[in-house]
């Protein structure tokens, strides 16, 4: 049997934290599908054209080590414009959704088109400064050397392009429940999620 679980949101929301967290309390497989976008862009800077590049996605290119950086994060929002690279993507995506034993989808487009039947759909979200903050944090708890208004910024312009676009363009399903991370730890958004998703299986 089938189970998917579809969580949407702009950058830096919590929705990595909280689709891994919930994939592991239902034993759900996870897949981020940021890093699809994130590999895709990374891909072009050896020159390959956003279309191929996608095409020819593989596990390795999946596990690079620079997928995290902002300039891969750019790079994916960039790529993730072009209907051709969201096509190439959408097959792999929708079969990890109907994988037998349950999957955890975190993205922009989950619940709009990847998985529009989803049984749970989430969206995810914070005020710009609250998950500035976060990813702030983050980076420089890892080493990265930047500011907040840098990290601010990127936020911002990547929202905007990923909103803005025409292909699968980042916005709540209709049906989506929607939570706001802002006034809340983790930890509280995670153990909301939960009871949410028990409360409907
Ligand atoms: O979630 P993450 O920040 O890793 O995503 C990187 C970029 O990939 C996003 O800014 C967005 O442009 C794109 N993306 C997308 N659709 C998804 C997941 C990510 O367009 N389902």
């Amino acid at each position: 049997m089938s189970f998917c679980i579809a969580i949407d949101g702009p950058a830096a929301a919590g929705k990595g934290t909280v689709s891994r967290a919930v994939a592991e309390e239902f034993g759900f497989a996870h897949l981020d599908t940021g890093l699809l976008y994130r590999a895709t862009g990374a891909k072009t800077f050896e020159g390959l054209s956003p279309i191929e590049a996608a095409k020819t996605l593989t596990a390795e290119d999946l596990a690079r080590a620079d997928l995290r950086t902002a300039d891969a994060g750019q790079a994916a929002s960039r790529v993730a414009a072009i209907p051709e690279v969201r096509e190439a993507l959408i097959d792999f995506q929708r079969a990890f959704a109907r994988r037998t034993g349950g999957a955890v989808l975190d993205g922009r487009d989950i619940g709009t088109v990847i998985c529009p039947d989803a049984e749970v759909k989430l969206y995810i979200t914070a005020t710009d400064d609250i998950r500035a903050k976060r990813r702030f944090d983050e980076l420089t708890a890892g080493g990265a050397e930047t500011t907040f208004d840098h990290v601010l910024a990127d936020l911002r312009e990547r929202d905007a392009r990923d909103s803005a676009r025409a292909a699968a363009p980042l916005k709540p399903a209709e049906d989506a429940k929607i939570i706001d991370t802002s006034d809340m730890t983790i930890d509280a958004a995670v153990a909301q999620v939960v009871a949410f998703i028990k409360a409907q299986r």
